[in-house]
């Protein structure tokens, strides 16, 4: 058995903890479960570098792009997600389609996407928390809030915040829908008070020039806040709790990503409106956009509720850290040692804790904008190749049961890798350089430790 041999869909789901989930969700919860993992740090920061630096006012063309690619990917996941309801997203579904191999780099990608993306998320909130005690007297020195390449020591607002949410897994905190859907409220809050004091003050004069970088502006500014759309996997992994996948599903999925890709257009339209985007470059540009037109209580809200929401986002990115790493040692590719549970709280705590630890340096010492960068391209390598598992799994397994078909297969899966790839290209080049050393490490590790300790070693011995 080489590199290529796969786990077989039985053998996948004898290896997951058999729980039964209950059927409770609709249509609507999966719309807000998507809309929970989604808005944070893209939009309320990213926006502001994107504009900046890439797109100018045609930012909003980027969102639309950028949605699209999002919408294709997700269809197609979904089906595998349905197929395959277990841990390990992106990484699972690979090792039953396409082989250890290539699962073990989608997995290492998909430790990028949680870890990496998790240290952007972070330095998001710290952004909005250092303005926040800002806006209420308390300043606090740039040594301690900047990274080096930003003229400081250390963000310590954001290792702190990815430290604290590490223990505050450890202890095992339950996703709660109730919990989920106020937050959401309140997130969503944050961009309607926004919307509401900025739009008016919209001066048609800022989107002169609309496109001031041209169209590979507009792509790369695509690339970048790709960041965004992060988070609407999540749906896909609530399958097995679905009453009616096959009809809620697309609907959760295509419903929360059309929520978000039209507040992100009129977010763009907005904030590219009342400021010029050549200032929106900094922390937190959507309440810098409401102080600069005469706002403070505003900003001070609207930064509140920023926090908020992308406090939930980073927990579930934090979460789904662990988890990835919990499926990837299960199958004994990374040592099982580090995904022992802990015996009281019941939860991955060590390598919740290191995993912890990495984010906060990360994000201690990087600029957002590169570490958003790089979050993407993994998670868009991932994307694309699962999306290469759906039809192989179409043509070599027919008779799987499939809760969920992506609709047009045919048609949506090439489109969805086709976009990412898209998406992938227009990244920067130094972006490409770390993607590839992440994964030459990556393989390395695979071919010193994963390939001899897979449990796929054993059960060939055995059959
Ligand atoms: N989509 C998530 C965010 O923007 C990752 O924070």
């Amino acid at each position: 058995m080489g590199i290529f041999r796969t786990k077989s869909i039985s053998e996948l789901l004898q290896g997951a903890e058999k729980k039964g989930l209950k059927k409770s969700l609709g249509a609507m919860d999966l719309t807000l479960l998507g809309i929970g993992c989604i808005i944070g740090t893209g939009i309320f920061v990213l926006t502001g570098v994107a504009a900046a630096k890439y797109a100018g006012p045609a930012l909003v063309l980027s969102f639309v792009l950028s949605g699209l690619a999002c919408a294709f990917a997700a269809l197609a996941y979904a089906e595998l997600a349905a197929m395959v309801p277990i841990s390990g997203s992106a990484y699972t579904y690979t090792y039953a389609a396409l082989g250890e191999i290539v699962a073990w780099i989608v997995g290492w990608n998909l430790i990028l996407e949680y870890s990496v993306g998790s240290s952007a998320v972070a330095a998001g909130w710290a952004g909005y928390m250092v303005g926040l005690l800002k806006s209420g007297g308390i300043e606090v020195s740039k040594a301690y809030t900047a990274v080096p390449a930003d003229g400081g020591i250390a963000n310590v607002p954001a290792m702190l915040i990815s430290f604290f949410l590490s223990l505050l897994l450890v202890r095992g905190t339950k996703e709660s829908a109730t919990l989920n859907k106020i937050l959401v409220v309140i997130k969503l809050a944050a961009v309607f008070i926004f919307l509401a004091l900025a739009g008016p003050k919209v001066n048609v004069a800022n989107w002169d020039p609309f496109m001031p970088f041209g169209f590979s502006g507009v792509a790369a500014g695509a690339a970048i806040i790709f960041f965004a759309y992060i988070g609407f996997d999540a749906v896909a992994t609530a399958a097995e709790e679905c009453r009616n996948p096959n009809r809620d599903l697309p609907i959760g999925i295509i419903g929360s990503l059309l929520v978000c890709t039209i507040l992100y257009i009129i977010v763009a339209g907005v904030l590219t409106g009342v400021v010029p985007y050549g200032e929106l470059n900094n922390a937190e540009p959507v309440a810098y956009a409401l102080r600069s037109i005469g706002y403070n209580m505003g900003s001070a809200l609207v930064g509140t509720g920023a926090i908020c929401g992308i406090t939930t986002v980073l927990l579930v990115l934090m979460y789904g850290q662990s988890r990835i790493f919990f499926a990837m040692s299960r199958d004994g590719l990374i040592p099982a040692g580090i995904s022992k549970v802990h015996p009281q709280y019941g939860t991955p705590h060590i390598i919740t804790i290191v995993g912890g630890i990495a984010v906060a340096l990360i994000a201690g010492f990087t600029p957002i904008g590169i570490i958003a960068e790089l979050t993407n391209i993994g998670t868009l390598f991932a994307f694309a190749v699962a999306s290469v598992g759906v039809l192989v799994l179409r043509y070599t397994k027919p008779e799987l049961n499939r809760p969920f078909r992506c609709p047009a297969v045919n048609i949506v899966a090439p489109l969805a890798v086709i976009s990412c790839g898209y998406l992938m290209y227009n990244l920067p080049y130094e972006t490409w350089i770390r993607f590839f050393v992440w994964s030459g490490i990556g393989f390395l590790v695979y071919f010193l430790y994963g390939k001899s300790h897979s449990l796929l070693n054993k059960s060939n011995k055995t059959a």
